[in-house]
């Protein structure tokens, strides 16, 4: 079978782990994890980065710096990962989903104004399969109206909008270094955090509320409660792995990049003949070929691809049900306005396999066998390939 996923692992990781066990510190804020924090500001131009256990727990974090209250409404497209709704849930907030775009299934910028009222706190565009939402639009709304933007960064290591890192552009930005993502640490994450006054009040949640960061870097004689808080802090032991990754991070990127530029070379004959869609980048956005999804004309096809797929020992794979469709998204938040992509977008929608060390034997297995589904139903003329 090819895997939809195999988790990165790119060589030095158990050295670096073994490196944490012999400083004898494996809980958090070793060496591992300010050497993780330091490459992501660098590489992301951003004042302050915290790894983290997941990037939920960021957004849990974001919530918390936002002063998301109860009542408080959050706008996000319903077509994410709970994680982004569970965050404003947990605050007691309403999370308020508008459209999405067809094109790049991100938010639909142009939508997020009408759904503002004054209950309206916070934005959480997510970037969708690392391409970025159209962030000046989203800025200047929250800017024009006091609103916090939290990015939910978690598919976009890498990716830019407009020359800037994705998570860096928002009040705060979350990333995710889970096992299926394009750098890893097997459960972790990161809050990228903009500006300098939000930086000590991050440090104090992240460490249970306490102010330990700061008598680890001995600038108090010893830590107290402070503040509310929980513990988001992740072992040395995972971020011993993170950063064998991020050292290889361009090698993983152009990997990535060339599995995805095949992809789109090989599948753009299919899509010329109006059967299947590609991804669309707009030209603003540089993106770190996190995923690579098709669309189909509609549900009962994507069912069949899957199903031809997986008799062909392929695991390809659907995404996000919309979640104001879901029994908690009815609950605890409201769509704004029409759905009019979001659900028939999302159902049209399948993920190929896509990782780091894909053999190019896989790749155009999953090419061929993806163009004989279209081919032996029929829906082509033969001759075509
Ligand atoms: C858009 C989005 N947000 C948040 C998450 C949660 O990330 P984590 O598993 O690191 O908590 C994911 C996970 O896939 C995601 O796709």
């Amino acid at each position: 079978m090819i895997p939809f996923n195999v988790p990165p692992f790119t060589g030095k990781e158990l050295v670096y782990m073994q490196d944490a066990i012999n400083e004898r510190k494996i809980c958090g804020d070793g060496k591992y994890t300010k050497m993780c924090n330091e490459w992501l500001e660098k590489k992301t131009r951003t004042t302050k980065a915290l790894l983290t256990t997941s990037c939920t727990h960021a957004t849990e974090m974001a919530t918390i710096l936002s002063d998301i209250l109860p009542g408080d409404e959050v706008i996000m497209p319903s077509f994410t990962f709970v994680s982004t709704a569970d965050a404003v849930v947990l605050r007691g907030g309403v999370p308020v989903f508008v459209d999405i775009r067809p094109d790049t299934m991100n938010i639909d910028e142009k939508l997020i104004a009408d759904a503002i009222t004054n209950k309206t706190k916070a934005i959480i565009p997510v970037h969708y399969a690392g391409v970025s939402c159209e962030m000046d639009t989203i800025m200047e709304i929250a800017n024009n109206h006091g609103l916090k933007v939290i990015e939910d960064a978690a598919q976009a290591i890498g990716s830019t909008y407009k020359g800037k890192a994705c998570g860096t552009i928002g009040d705060y930005g979350c990333l995710s270094f889970h096992e299926t993502k394009n750098l890893s640490m097997g459960e972790g994450g990161a809050i990228l955090i903009r500006d300098k006054d939000n930086i000590d009040r991050a440090e104090i949640i992240r460490e249970k509320g306490t102010n330990r960061s700061k008598f680890w870097r001995g600038e108090i004689d010893k830590y107290t409660w402070v503040d509310a808080g929980s513990s988001y802090l992740p072992s040395e032991l995972n971020a011993a792995y993170l950063y064998a990754q991020l050292e290889k991070a361009d090698d993983i990127y152009s990997n990535r990049t060339s599995t995805w530029n095949n992809y789109y070379a090989e599948l753009k004959e299919l899509a010329d003949n109006n059967l299947i869609e590609l991804p669309v980048v707009p030209e603003n956005c540089g993106h770190n070929a996190h995923m690579f999804y098709i669309k189909t004309r509609g549900l009962d096809e994507r069912t069949e691809v899957i199903e031809h797929m997986k008799k062909n020992g392929i695991c390809a794979v659907f995404h996000y049900v919309p979640l104001h469709s879901a029994p908690a998204g009815k609950k605890y938040g409201r769509f704004h306005g029409n759905d009019l992509f979001t659900t028939k977008e999302s159902e049209r929608l399948i993920r190929l396999p896509l990782y780091y060390g894909m053999q190019e034997a896989d790749l155009y297995k999953v090419i061929h066998v993806l163009k004989q589904f279209y081919f032996s139903a029929g829906r082509i003329k033969r001759g075509m390939w």
